[in-house]
């Protein structure tokens, strides 16, 4: 059996998130990657930079994770690699290579799926030199933020998110769903403050885009109060800035924490990053 080795870290924000230093994921040993994978469950979310990776070994990377996940957008995903998705602004053959301008608005991945993704992974392939930056935000310290008595009118809420009113409504790469994208995504319910099957942590998990309503409240009251819980969770005590430098690796937990791309300059820079998924569980 493999123990997991302490590892040399440092917090990205006080309380939230783990640097993690001095280690080459393409050459470390199989204890070492216990550890970054056990840091990564207790911090929300972790960063390795100068890493130089193949897609085989990011894919291999995030299965310690969990089961990599496959992608709904198929046609941004990495030429014979399915679990690796392409974010870029380049075109080949006059094609765009990934989708662009993905995941601004904050938001958790997956959120429209009875099993949303336990962890996203990022991977910097190239980098504008300004804006594109990466935002997350810890839904533990939101939530412990909130008074008792506020916490208690919170918990058991459950939101419905629906991945067809997302693609119809959304800033960028608006969509009508075919018939199959429909079928393989029908509308789900998922609970407002999360538990996190690790620790018993609990974390404040709204989001914005899939979702719809409230259960059992009406409109705009409900939307209003996700609204303004996003806003909360969304405030510069509980977010983490990332500006990225090609080689960085930066994976967060989105079963506790809300996150958001940033807009650049697209007329003068290029920007290329490999997402890998883990599979998650239903959440409670
Ligand atoms: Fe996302």
């Amino acid at each position: 059996m493999t123990t997991a080795v302490q590892l040399k870290t440092r917090e990205l924000k006080p309380g939230f998130g783990a640097e993690i230093l001095d280690v080459d994921l393409a050459r470390a040993e199989p204890d070492t990657l216990a550890g970054v994978v056990d840091t990564f469950h207790r911090h929300g979310a972790i960063l390795l930079r100068g890493q130089e990776m193949s897609p085989k070994q990011l894919v291999d990377f995030v299965a310690l994770f969990g089961e990599p996940e496959d992608h709904t957008q198929k046609q941004f995903t990495l030429p014979g690699h399915p679990k690796v998705f392409v974010l870029s602004n380049r075109e080949a053959d006059g094609k765009p290579i990934g989708a662009h301008n993905d995941g601004v608005g904050w938001h958790t991945d997956y959120s429209y799926k009875a099993q949303p993704v336990m962890c996203t992974m990022l991977y910097a392939v190239e980098v504008p030199d300004e804006g594109s930056d990466t935002l997350l935000a810890d839904g533990c310290a939101a939530w412990n933020a909130l008074s008792p008595e506020r916490q208690k009118e919170l918990d058991g809420l459950r939101l419905h998110h629906s991945y067809q009113h997302f693609m119809a409504t959304r800033e960028f790469g608006r969509q009508e769903l075919s018939d199959e994208l429909k079928r393989d995504n029908p509308d789900v319910e998922h609970p407002l403050i999360r538990t996190h099957p690790a620790d018993g942590r609990k974390a404040l998990w709204p989001s914005t885009g899939t979702v719809t309503e409230v259960v059992g409240m009406e409109n705009p009251k409900g939307l209003e109060l996700v609204d303004e819980l996003v806003e909360f969770m969304t405030s510069e005590p509980f977010v983490f800035r990332h500006k990225w430098q090609v080689g960085d690796i930066l994976m967060w937990d989105n079963r506790c924490t809300l996150h958001t791309g940033t807009l650049y300059d697209d007329t003068k820079y290029f920007r290329t990053m490999h997402r890998l998924w883990a599979k998650g569980d239903a959440p409670y």
